[in-house]
Formats: C-alpha cells, structure tokens, sequence
C-alpha cells in the first residue's frame, strides 16, 4: 500500500512499512520528529497528540494508537509544524510561556497540539479540550490559564493546509496502489460495498475503524495483524439518514460526531458521551468498534438498548437485522459470523425520555464501573413501558427485564420503585473488580431507577450542557 499524507506542510510518502506501525513511532524513529513524547502508549496520557485534519475539519488524536493507513489523504500536524516558519511561536506557545504552564516539559508538545487544535476550532470549552492530557508536575490552572489568554489571538497562517490536497484526494480516490507481483498487506477500501466484498472474500482479515482498541493490540500485546481492513476510507459507513420514523446511525460515525447528531434528539446520552474517554478518543473511536468488540463496559450499547435499537449486520450483499440486545450472547461472544460486520443502528423516532447515567471514579477519561440508561413512559400516572439497559452489570451489555416488568402497568411511585428493588438481582448478578464491588453496582443501580424518577418529579436535573 502506498500511504501520502501531509506532514506539517509537506507531503510525505509512508509507503512500504508494516501497516501496524504506529504514526508515533514513524515520526519519531523514521522522521526524528522527536518533540511528540510517548507516555502512556495506550491512548491515556495525550503526550503523544497531534492534530489531523481532512475536508471535514481539524481533531486532537493521539499518534501512539494511530496506524499509518488511517492517515491515507490527511493532513498531521506535530508541534514542529506548531510553531511557524524561522521558529516563530504559535499563540498558544506564547501563552504556556507568560503563564509558567510547563515545568519539566514532557506532557507540554501534547497540550500545545491539543490547545492549537482547540484554539483552531474557536473551541473555549478548555476543561473538554484538555480532559485526555495529563500533567504529573505543573498542575492544570497555570494551563487552563494559558488556554484562555490565547482564545482571542488569530489562528496563524502557516496552520492552515492547503484544501486542494484534501479535494485532489477526493477526486483521484486517492493515490493508494501496489506493484502488480505484490500482494497488499492491507486494504483500505472506499466504499461499504468494496468492504463487504473484500471482508467476504478474507474473513480473517482484522477491522480497524478507529483503532482505540486494536491499536491496543499492537502497543500492548505486540500483536502482529495480519492483512488488516482499514474501514475509515468508506464515506459511506459514516452516514446518518434520520426519517420521520427512524434514526440511521453508520457504523463507522465518530462518537465526536455521534455527540453531535444525537445531541438534537437525546441530549442525556449525548451529554454521557462528552465523559466517553476523551477529546482524542472521541475524534478517533466509532460506534460500530464500540458495538463490536462486545465490550460489557461500552457506553453506546446500554443507551440505545433502552432506545429499542436495531443492529444491522452485513455479509457480502446478505443483510440481517436484529435488536442490539440479542447481539451479546455472552462474554467475549457476538452474534457475528466470519465475513460479517457491523454496518449501521437504527432506532425509533420517539419523544425524549432517556436518561443516561454513568458512574466511575474519575469524571473524565475513565471506564464506567456501571452505567445505567432508562426510557420510561408514563401516562395518566401509570407506566405504559419501559425499557432499562445496563453496562458493568454483567459479562454483556444487558436489558433489566425482570425490573422492567415489575414496573409496567404500576402507578408511577417510589412505592412502585421501592417494590422493584428485588428484581435488580433477578436481572443481575455482577462481578466485583477494581472498579466496584458487586454489592455497590447492585445498590447503585437500584438508586439510578431512583434518582430517574426523582428527576421525572422535577428534582434538579444534573444533565450537563452539551454544545451540538
Ligand atoms: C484511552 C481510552 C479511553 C476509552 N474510554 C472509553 C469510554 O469511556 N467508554 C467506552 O465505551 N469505551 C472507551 N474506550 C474503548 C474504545 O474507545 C472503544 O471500544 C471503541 O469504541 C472501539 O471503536 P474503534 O472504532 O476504535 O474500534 P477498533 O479499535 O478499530 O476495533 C474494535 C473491534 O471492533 C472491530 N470492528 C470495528 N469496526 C467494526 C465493524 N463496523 N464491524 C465489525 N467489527 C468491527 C474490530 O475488528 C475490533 O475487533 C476507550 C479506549 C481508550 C484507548
Ligand atoms: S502516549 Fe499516552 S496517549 Fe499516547
Ligand atoms: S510539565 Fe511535567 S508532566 Fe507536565
């Protein structure tokens, strides 16, 4: 596969490297661009952020779980392409020096990345844009500080790249190919057509959408992948199609651009999602990778269980259905066969009664220890229907059926709550980890239905503003 991209200004060729390398370890070890710092190398820390933009705009990514074919056609920017030509400093630069935002150095060319990225963007929501860089020495207010006293300076011209790239990229399908006697080591097609033939015809290829998990499996474990399908080339499976009666949601949307769009129609699952990880994994991370890997601790699953959404698998052009529940079979197990993948969710138009409530230790960049979604209807002060789905509950993401049915048909009363709680532990029976113990997420959950029906009284509702 041959790979170009610009590189601060600069159009590069990342061709012939194993499609597994790394865009940090390329641009330190092949480039020398030394400034971006590997920390953590799983995705945690940001000290390896960059900034990567393509036709639809600029986002924060950190390089140390972004392989090389994900960039096929954008544009990275490192902080040596931060500052301007003869060493010129950005203004953020500027500001981290006035304001003593940097002490030993080493997290510093990831918050510039992400604080020029931001400032780019006209973004001042400082706390959300510096949620995934972490600082061990200066502490975050000297850098907060210096993200504001930057907001109003004009965003300098050697920052912009030149748009015909993106536009040449889109007009030639780019300029991939390979030598005829060469097999690929990767694919990366552009279209969902073009993917679920290619997947048909290997199924033991690897999918890698945002590579959040799977560029794990490369940093972490070591894991060699072998002829993987990079599936961010296919426009398509990105789109939304919303009817009168459906939302259509592609498998491959951005949970940064899944904020977006459901922000308009459920703003409490819109406002969970803003404590998804961080700037750096929303940018990259999708929903059909989220749904996928099964994880019992994903954040999308459990809302649009409680949603009533469907799923839609693909093989080759054989399509199936089914409610996104019925997907989890057990832990580590999907309902997916080889050469299928996930093309898109759909779920009903509906008035808005979800609520989204995620629990873990940190309030940013952390796992959920439980998460709890509900959508109750309530008419003439009886409840009609329920829906409850739950995540860190079990070894699956899972509908709270037994809850459900000892609250369908009651009056809407904490009486009725209360005389729920037994079917909590009918529903679940969950693991204590590090997280929490089993007997706090079985209380906790109890308390979420609570707190939901306290807030449908009127109680002060804590949803956090989400910009759209
Ligand atoms: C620092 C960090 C913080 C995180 N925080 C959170 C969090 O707060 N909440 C949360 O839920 N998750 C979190 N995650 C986990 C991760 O973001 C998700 O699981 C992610 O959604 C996976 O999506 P992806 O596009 O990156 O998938 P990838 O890593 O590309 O793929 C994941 C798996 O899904 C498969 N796959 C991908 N797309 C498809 C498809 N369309 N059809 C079939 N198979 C497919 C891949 O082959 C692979 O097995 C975090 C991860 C990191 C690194
Ligand atoms: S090195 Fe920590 S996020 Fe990349
Ligand atoms: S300045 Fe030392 S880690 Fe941030």
């Amino acid at each position: 596969m041959t790979l170009t991209f610009l590189l601060n200004g600069e159009c590069v060729d990342a061709g012939g490297l194993p499609p597994t390398t790394t865009l940090l370890d390329w641009l330190r070890e092949v480039r020398g661009l030394t400034a971006t710092k590997e920390g953590c190398n799983e995705g945690d820390c940001g000290a390896c952020t960059v900034i990567v933009s393509d036709e639809t705009g600029a986002r924060p990514l950190n390089a140390c779980i972004l392989l090389l074919p994900q960039l096929q056609g954008k544009a990275v920017r490192t902080v040596e392409g931060i500052s301007g030509p003869d060493g010129a400093l950005h203004p953020v630069q500027e500001a981290m020096i006035e304001c003593h935002g940097s002490q030993c150095g080493f997290c510093t060319p990831g918050f510039i990345a992400s604080m020029a990225c931001a400032h780019m963007n006209g973004e001042t929501d400082h706390d959300r844009a510096l949620a995934g860089n972490l600082c061990r020495c200066t502490g975050y207010a000297p850098i907060l500080r210096a993200a504001r006293a930057a907001e109003n300076a004009p965003v300098p011209d050697w920052m912009r790249d030149d748009p015909g790239f993106f536009l040449a990229e889109i007009l030639s399908g780019g300029p991939e190919g390979r030598g005829a006697d060469s097999p690929p080591r990767a694919w990366r097609p552009k279209t969902t057509d073009e993917l679920a033939r290619l997947f048909a015809a290997h199924p033991h290829a690897t999918l890698i959408a945002g590579a959040t998990d799977v560029g794990l499996w490369v940093t972490k474990q070591l894991r060699d992948l072998e002829r993987p399908i990079f599936l961010n080339g296919c426009a398509d499976l990105q789109a939304v199609e919303i009817s009168d009666t459906e939302i259509r949601l592609g498998a491959g949307l951005t949970i940064a651009r899944l904020m977006e769009v459901i922000a308009q129609h459920h703003p409490s699952y819109a406002a969970m999602l803003r404590r998804y990880g961080s700037e750096q994994v929303r940018a990259a991370a999708t929903l059909g990778g989220n749904i996928a890997n099964g994880s019992p601790i994903g954040d999308n699953a459990p809302a649009l269980i409680a949603l009533g959404a469907t799923l839609h698998l693909r093989h080759c052009d054989t399509r199936r259905a089914m409610p996104l529940e019925d997907f989890f079979l057990d832990y580590g197990k999907q309902d997916r066969g080889p050469g299928e993948f996930v093309e898109a969710v759909s779920l009903p138009r509906q008035p808005d009664r979800l609520r989204c409530y995620k629990v873990s230790k940190r309030f940013d960049q952390d796992i959920s220890a439980v998460l709890g979604c509900f959508n109750i209807t309530v008419k003439e002060g009886h409840v009609r229907a329920a829906r409850i789905g739950f995540g860190g509950m079990a070894g699956i993401p899972k509908r709270a059926t037994h809850v459900e049915a000892a609250l369908l048909g009651q009056p809407w009363t904490e009486a009725t709550i209360d005389a729920a709680q037994e079917a909590w532990a009918e529903d679940f029976a969950p693991l204590s980890d590090m997280r929490a113990s089993a007997d706090y997420r079985l209380s906790v959950a109890g308390n979420l239905l609570r707190r939901y029906f306290f807030e449908d009284q009127g109680a002060a509702i804590s949803v956090q503003e989400v910009r759209a």
